[in-house]
């Protein structure tokens, strides 16, 4: 019995990571340890209180919660939230357009703007705001992973490529991968650190004061389409900027990191940088700490 038990485990833990497909633990861990450089101390006490939580690793510590829930029989109806399968063609034409892309039991977008909603409401029960912040602090993350802002091939998941020897496909190696090629062993605090700190430089010729151009809580759904428009933009730029046929040749951990991970490294400055100013707008009014 209990052999058996322990082989259902181990069963398990290695069957959750192939079937959570959004960034990696990493990744939503990276983006909220990003975040937590940018929230005020109104904004950081206020989250605190909603998840019930004093430790350092609040953010980071709810940030892949989403991916779990979606697998239990109870969570099921929250999966098409982790993404918007724009229906464009790439690589010769990328676009995202809500009422074609976002579909009847909901997407990123709308989970975003409801989401922010019920946090922005006085009157929402704590239990409402304590779900709507854990799915919040992992849409966001989620919408700028290129992959979760496309629809052909299921968002690559059905398109099958060799990253490192290993047969995988390509939503997984832009969730994981390449992500942990990028952080080189590091944890998703020092990566982040890192990350913050190339933010503050301005490194890899980024311009971060673009970032927020259009981010408003006037205009939820606008603020969220302009990052999801973005994302997708990178599939016909660089995801898939040489066809599906492309992809499925060779070890993907190669040339095709090498020109294309800058992508998921500047995808996930921005999506830090911006969960940290969306929090502070939902409870300060402010992007800025
Ligand atoms: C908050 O967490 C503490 C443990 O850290 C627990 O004792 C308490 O019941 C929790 N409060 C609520 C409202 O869930
Ligand atoms: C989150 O923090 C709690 C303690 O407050 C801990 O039990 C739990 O394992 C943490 N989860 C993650 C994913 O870090
Ligand atoms: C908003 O979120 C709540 C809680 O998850 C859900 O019950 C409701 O159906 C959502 N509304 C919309 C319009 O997505
Ligand atoms: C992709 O790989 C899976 C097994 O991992 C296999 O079932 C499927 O047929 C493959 N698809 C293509 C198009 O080769
Ligand atoms: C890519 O993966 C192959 C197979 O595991 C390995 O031989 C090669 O050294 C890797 N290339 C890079 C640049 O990491
Ligand atoms: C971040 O890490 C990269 C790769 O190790 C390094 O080249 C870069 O200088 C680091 N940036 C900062 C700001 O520490
Ligand atoms: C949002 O709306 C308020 C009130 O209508 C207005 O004062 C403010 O300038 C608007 N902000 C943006 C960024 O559009
Ligand atoms: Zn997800």
């Amino acid at each position: 019995m209990f052999a058996k038990f322990r082989f259902a485990t181990i069963l398990l833990l290695c069957l959750v990571p192939q079937l959570a497909s959004a960034w990696g633990d990493l990744g939503h861990e990276t983006i909220a340890w990003i975040a937590q450089s940018y929230v005020s101390s109104t904004t950081s006490s206020t989250i605190k209180g909603i998840l019930n939580l004093t430790q350092s690793d609040y953010i980071a510590n709810v940030s892949t919660w989403a991916d779990t829930y979606r697998y239990t029989s109870g969570g099921r109806w929250s999966a098409p939230l982790h993404f918007i399968d724009a229906n464009d063609n790439p690589p010769s034409s990328c676009s995202v357009d809500y009422s074609r892309d976002c579909g009847s039991t909901g997407c990123s977008i709308s989970a975003i703007v409801n989401y922010t909603s019920i946090l922005l409401d006085d009157d929402s029960s704590s239990t409402t705001k304590y779900d709507a912040m854990k799915f919040l602090i992992h849409f966001i993350g989620d919408l700028h992973q290129p992959l979760h802002d496309e629809a052909l091939e299921v968002g690559g998941n059905d398109i099958n490529v060799t990253y490192d020897g290993d047969h995988t496909n390509l939503h997984h190696i832009w969730d994981t991968e390449i992500v942990e090629q990028l952080a080189d062993g590091a944890s998703a605090e020092s990566f982040a650190k890192n990350l913050t700190a190339s933010i503050k430089a301005g490194a890899y010729g980024w311009d971060v004061d673009s970032w927020l151009v259009g981010t408003t809580l006037n205009d939820t759904m606008s603020s969220a389409l302009t990052w999801a428009k973005e994302a997708n933009g990178y599939v016909c730029s660089d995801v898939l900027s040489a066809g599906v046929d492309a992809v499925e040749q060779g070890n993907l951990n190669g040339s095709y990191y090498k020109a294309h991970f800058d992508v998921a490294r500047v995808q996930i400055a921005r999506a830090g940088y911006r969960l940290g100013a969306w929090l502070n707008l939902i409870f300060t009014g402010k992007t800025a700490v």
